[in-house]
């Protein structure tokens, strides 16, 4: 059987937290891969840190999201880092976009999967409201999920509630799902928050964890996680 695919969110500015996550999450028992945000990419010494990351399986998590001709200026800027599996652009970005993307990351790395984030997992269905959208979060994922589909991106990035569903339209491509909380862990800003196990079930190919497992005693946590699947 397959080993399940975890990736930890290294939310922090700092190498030497980072050195420490990687070294505290070794286990033969699950598939670990880390991600990185905007916090330490664009942190002084981050990106050089993660050029140099080797046998480790790399998700940037940069969510772009602007006009094509900007993205694709800033994947070429990328190319440099040969060592990244994942890389997330917003699919609120819309098509023009997403295949711009798709087309520029060829270019630079043929094995760089590019991933669509459909509706952040901090969002709840009054929150979209206010930013203008007349649909539930429900019908804009499955929108979004379509808008990868044919924008011929690699996967999406949705919550554990909308894997199902978001599944059939999305067939053998990726599906991420951060917004995961072991049971007695609190759900802190994020909204729609499922279960490692859950997520799996649901049939996500991956998921993302940050505080879940950074905060507090990492090993402990790891173990926790293992036992819970
Ligand atoms: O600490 P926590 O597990 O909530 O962290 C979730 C991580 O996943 C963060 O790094 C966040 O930026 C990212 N993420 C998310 N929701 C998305 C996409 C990415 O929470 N839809």
């Amino acid at each position: 059987m397959k080993k399940p695919k975890i990736f930890i969110a290294c939310d922090t500015t700092s190498p030497n937290v980072i050195k420490k996550i990687i070294s505290h999450t070794k286990t033969n028992k699950l598939n670990i891969g880390y991600k990185f945000g905007l916090e330490f990419f664009c942190s002084k010494d981050g990106r050089k840190f993660i050029s140099k990351l080797k046998n480790k399986e790399i998700f940037l998590d940069l969510k772009l999201n602007d006009i094509p001709n900007t993205c694709a200026s800033a994947i070429h800027s990328l190319r440099d880092l040969k060592n990244i599996s994942y890389l997330t652009v917003h699919t609120n970005g819309g098509y023009e976009m997403l295949k711009t993307i798709k087309k520029a990351s060829k270019k630079i790395n043929k094995k760089l999967k590019i991933l669509g984030v459909t509706v952040l997992t901090s969002f709840s269905n009054s929150s979209i409201k206010k930013i203008g959208h007349t649909k539930s979060i429900k019908d804009l994922v499955k929108k979004q999920a379509v808008l990868a589909k044919s924008a011929k991106l690699d996967g999406i990035v949705c919550s554990g509630y909308e894997i199902k569903l978001l599944r059939k339209i999305c067939k053998r491509m990726d599906i991420v799902a951060p917004g995961i909380r072991l049971k007695e862990d609190s759900a802190d800003d994020q909204k729609r928050v499922v279960t490692p196990k859950n997520a799996f079930k649901n049939g996500a190919t991956a998921i993302v964890m940050g505080r879940s497992i950074t905060k507090g005693n990492i090993k402990n946590n790891i173990q926790k996680l293992i036992k819970s699947l």
